[in-house]
């Protein structure tokens, strides 16, 4: 028996990475799944994957950043797919802006190289300092507003229709370890944890258990402006001694989507290689 035979699910952000690798899990164990992105054609390219493996998964578009975009993808999902059992909230962005780029590859490896010849540091991060407004805003908007508006549409159906549900949300090791580089980022992924666990207790009334996954570094498209050399401080820091596969992040989506979770709410799970080991 598949684990998800039967079962709905929405995906966001769901044309590339760890979205498209959900996707392709979900319906891989018997789900049909609304495959939504901002970006149409991409979505479109991994729904008909899904469909290769389940029949019937649906790409639509979804901006999360914008309530009345969310609102149209759910009345789509209404009308195509029925009652919703599963939400993962995934969609996700890094500042791609090059002076932000430069900055993150530069900053990293000086303070490494000061510190293994012995020198005090003597370049800074000023990143915060150097944060606009409209970056700040979009990095809220997009991962935070973004499951807010999702999880509201969510809820809204999974309570009446009465059959329980999931919630995933993706976090990350940095809503929590908060590495150093991206700190719009890191207080963004640590709201969602937060929200997590509000949404989970509130939500355990009508048994839609809601948990969190917060990967480690995961060879993807976010992190393609990432320089070989970081790329390689991060494989070091890391136990395990590489990045992950978007593919070990959807096993544990299937899990907390799936019949074995069904006593996990309002929780963590970090597939990190062992980079973070206190979540
Ligand atoms: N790759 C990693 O190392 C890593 C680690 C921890 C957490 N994450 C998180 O995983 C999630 C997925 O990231 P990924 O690595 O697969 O990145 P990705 O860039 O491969 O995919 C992100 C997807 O989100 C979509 N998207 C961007 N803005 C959107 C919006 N406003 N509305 C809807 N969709 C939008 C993009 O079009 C893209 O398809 C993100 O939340 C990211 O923060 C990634």
């Amino acid at each position: 028996m598949m684990k998800l035979e039967g079962k709905t699910a929405f995906v966001t952000g769901a044309g590339s990475g760890l979205g498209a690798a959900i996707s392709r899990a979900f319906a891989r164990e018997g789900a049909r799944v609304f495959v939504s992105d901002i970006d149409e054609k991409t979505a479109q390219a991994v729904a008909a994957e899904c469909s290769a493996f389940t029949p019937g998964a649906v790409a639509g578009v979804c901006d999360v950043s914008d309530s009345a975009s969310v609102d149209r993808a759910f009345a789509r999902f209404d009308d195509t797919l029925g009652s919703i059992d599963i939400l993962v909230n995934n969609a996700g962005i890094v500042h791609r802006d090059a002076d932000y780029v430069t900055r993150v590859n530069s900053t990293g490896l000086a303070q490494a190289g000061e510190l293994m010849s012995g020198s005090p540091v003597s370049t800074h991060w000023e990143v915060i300092e150097n944060t606009t407004d409209a970056q700040f805003d979009k990095m809220f908007k997009i991962h935070m507003y973004g499951t807010f508006y999702c999880t509201r549409a969510a809820l809204r159906r999974m309570r009446p229709a009465g059959n329980g549900g999931r919630i995933i949300n993706i976090g990350s090791i940095m809503g929590s370890a908060s590495l150093a580089g991206a700190p719009d980022y890191c207080a963004a992924k640590g709201a969602i944890l937060a929200f997590t666990r509000a949404t989970a207790r509130e939500a355990a009334s009508y048994d839609v258990l809601v948990n969190a996954i917060a990967p480690g570094f995961i060879e993807t498209p976010l992190l393609d402006d990432i320089s070989p050399e970081t790329r390689g401080l991060f494989a070091l820091q890391t136990p395990l001694g590489r990045l992950g596969r978007p593919d070990e992040v959807a096993g544990v989506a299937v899990f907390l989507a799936g019949p074995d979770s069904t006593f996990m709410t309002g929780q963590v799970v970090s597939p990190n290689g062992g980079i973070h080991m206190s979540q």
